[in-house]
């Protein structure tokens, strides 16, 4: 068994908090666990509750419309929840809940090492990019480091099940999903610029990283 597999198991097997005492299954998250983009909800609603799988009511319809905007379909990509299992009656998860996901939403990330992680709604991005606002920040990407996973490229848009509600959302969220193309080049870009830069620095012995350093982090 591969080691994405192997995690795979041990979310099924968890019982760290109370919301497998309710929900039908656990729904660890699907797709290619070497995908370059990984993209991350909130938690399973009553469809995927259901079916084990995330996203596959109408805001996942909306979802694969997008992909194949760029495209993509379900299978080239990965798409997952911070929370595994479906809080009852579809309620705001409680902290101590989201506490005791959290190590598996870590753990995938460390295993598919995605080159992007595709925030879908404020709630996930509260959870990576906390104090941030939506409304600003969607369609952009950023670079943060996270204790765990180390430093990994995000980029926030607004939740598909949002652009149902407000139609006006809607094509502001497919603007923002047609830049993931690009977002990837640049990151691509940027490492490979990471890695001339690391070859230089040792050609000068050191000199001018603070500059490097500053120019890197710019493209974001
Ligand atoms: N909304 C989410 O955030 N996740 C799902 O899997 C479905 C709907």
């Amino acid at each position: 068994m591969n080691s994405y597999k192997i995690l795979e198991e041990k979310i099924k097997a968890c019982r760290k908090c109370h919301l497998r005492d309710t929900c039908l299954q656990v729904v660890p998250g699907e797709g290619n666990f070497e995908a370059d983009i990984m993209f991350i909800g909130e938690g399973p609603g009553e469809n995927e509750d259901k079916q084990g799988r995330p996203f596959v009511g109408a805001a996942g319809k909306f979802l694969e419309e997008m992909l194949s905007l760029i495209g993509k379909n379900r299978e080239d990509v990965f798409i997952g929840n911070v929370l595994k299992c479906r809080p009852p009656g579809n309620r705001d998860p409680l902290p101590e809940e989201v506490k005791a996901c959290w190590p598996w939403m870590m753990e995938q990330i460390k295993i598919i090492k995605p080159k992007l992680v595709v925030l879908l709604g404020r709630h996930a991005m509260e959870r990576f990019l906390p104090g941030q606002k939506i409304s600003k920040i969607h369609g952009q990407a950023m670079r943060r480091e996270i204790l765990e996973i180390g430093k990994q490229v995000f980029y926030v848009l607004y939740h598909p099940a949002a652009a149902l509600y407000q139609g006006s959302l809607r094509e502001t969220l497919k603007t923002d999903f047609k830049k993931i193309p690009k977002v990837i080049e640049a990151i691509e870009k940027n490492k490979e610029n990471n890695l001339d830069n690391r070859e230089n620095r040792e050609r000068k012995d050191g000199r001018n990283r603070f500059e490097e350093k500053k120019k890197q982090e710019a493209l974001f």
